[in-house]
């Protein structure tokens, strides 16, 4: 087991770099299977999910390479098989677009239920209704969600739930079937968009990506293309948080500033000054950290993913805070951990309340998920004393050397074997 181990107090100062999004890479691989010819993707995380993502693409028989940690070559031209099984998909949420992106290749697709963060229950049915809705024959049986559909139809679909997965797995699966497919109540996170701007520069055609209606009218044929991904909103997010916390200064580069606004809206309110430019961020915390409230929303509200983050900052802002988790029904399961850090919080249902100037202290924690374990390692960094975060390796499924980064801005972070 690897654990992070964080003695806290240390202001970060200084510049940190963020990598291509998450979210965005795990739909985009997949997309490349559906590719006539070599994609060469650009600017991905140096992150466990992209590696283990290319190894499931590797066993579907594409030719995979990496040219350095953020360039990626697929050649899908050899891929021939359309299964992907429980030991390959069971760490990795987004392999489920594989269906949409198999379906679309080759009228037949059969991924394993995945797996991913556990924050409560999970459901694909959005997806499964969009391809139906298409034409598509959907079951589950020995664990594995089977679709099949010779003549895959372009269709309208209405997402009863604002559904990131389900709007980006619809679209792959319309980009090569026959006439035009339309999502209404569709996401909009950037990750949506840069999926659908990778597919449309494939040859794809894809109009309204960004808004609540997509409309995809199929194409026969995907071309082989370079494409460099957007910067990661919520790796952006973690280090603007970490700076607050911490009392420091700190420019995060090589993001899109738009993309963070319900951050920094919340940073503000709580006495954070920030400046911006085209491409990078400044926080330069306050000497007091204000409470504030959130409410998580599909985007461009505020993200789930940076909720746990958020929760530990309020623990050292001074006054009450509220968050209330409006996408997931059991995103708070991991505050019994930021507790052992002195973190004073109370949860009720899809509530939780947190007092702030809480005493703390470092103390032996473990990581429960990916964003849960950002949260301990911002909430450690400004505990007092020693903070040993069990679990590493859920945080490196969505940061790239994330104790380099921070120790290059003063932390005093080091990962050991156990
Ligand atoms: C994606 C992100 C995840 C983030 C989430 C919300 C990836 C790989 N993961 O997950 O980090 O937390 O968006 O921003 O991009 N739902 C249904 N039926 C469905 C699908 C979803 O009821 O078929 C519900 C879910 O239970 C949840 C809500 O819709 O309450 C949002 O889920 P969704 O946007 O699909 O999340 P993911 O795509 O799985």
């Amino acid at each position: 087991m690897e654990q992070l181990i964080i003695e806290g107090e240390h202001p970060l100062y200084g510049e940190v770099n963020i990598n291509g999004a998450k979210n965005a890479a795990v739909a985009i691989i997949p997309a490349a299977v559906m590719a006539n010819g070599k994609c060469i993707i650009d600017n991905l995380p140096g992150i466990e999910d992209i590696s283990k993502l290319v190894d499931i693409l590797t066993k579907l028989g594409a030719k995979c390479s990496f040219d350095g940690i953020h360039r990626l070559i697929i050649d899908s031209s050899k891929i021939d098989k359309y299964k992907a099984y429980y030991d390959s998909v069971r760490e990795i949420r987004a392999s489920y677009y594989l269906l949409g992106s198999l379906l679309g290749r080759f009228g037949r697709a059969e991924v394993a239920l995945p797996g991913g963060c556990n924050f409560g229950d999970r459901p694909i049915d959005q997806h499964i209704k969009g391809f139906e809705a298409m034409g598509a024959e959907v079951y589950i049986e020995h664990g594995m969600v089977k679709a099949y559909a010779p003549n895959l139809k372009g269709a309208t679909i209405y997402l009863d739930v604002v559904s990131v997965g389900a709007t980006i797995n619809i679209m792959l699966a319309a980009v090569l079937a026959k006439g035009v497919t339309t999502i209404e109540n569709a996401a909009k996170e950037p990750h949506v968009v840069d999926t659908a701007n990778f597919l449309n520069m494939m040859g794809a055609k894809i109009k309204g990506a960004g808004t609540d209606v997509i409309r995809i009218v199929g194409v026969s044929n995907l071309e082989g293309v370079n494409y460099t991904i957007i910067p990661d909103q919520i790796e952006a997010g973690t280090y603007m948080i970490a700076g607050a916390i911490t009392g420091g200064d700190i420019k995060i580069n090589n993001i899109i500033p738009k993309h963070m606004e319900p951050l920094t809206a919340k940073l503000l309110e709580m006495n954070c000054k920030i400046t911006e430019g085209d491409d990078y961020i400044r926080v330069i915390a306050p000497k007091e950290l204000q409470s504030t409230n959130v409410k998580t929303m599909v985007y461009p509200g505020f993200p789930t993913d940076l909720q746990p983050q958020m929760t530990a900052l309020m623990c050292a802002s001074n006054g009450t805070s509220v968050i209330t988790e409006n996408v997931w029904e059991s995103r708070f399961q991991y505050v019994n951990e930021l507790k052992r850090l002195g973190g004073n919080i109370n949860v009720e249902g899809r509530v939780a309340v947190i007092e702030g100037k809480a005493k703390l202290t470092g103390a032996e924690v473990k990581a429960t998920d990916l964003r849960a374990g950002a949260a301990l390692v911002i909430l450690g960094l400004a505990a007092q004393g020693k903070t040993i975060i069990n679990n590493a390796k859920f945080i490196d499924r969505g940061y790239e050397k994330i104790e380099d980064k921070l120790s290059s801005l003063g932390a005093k972070i080091i990962r050991v074997k156990k």
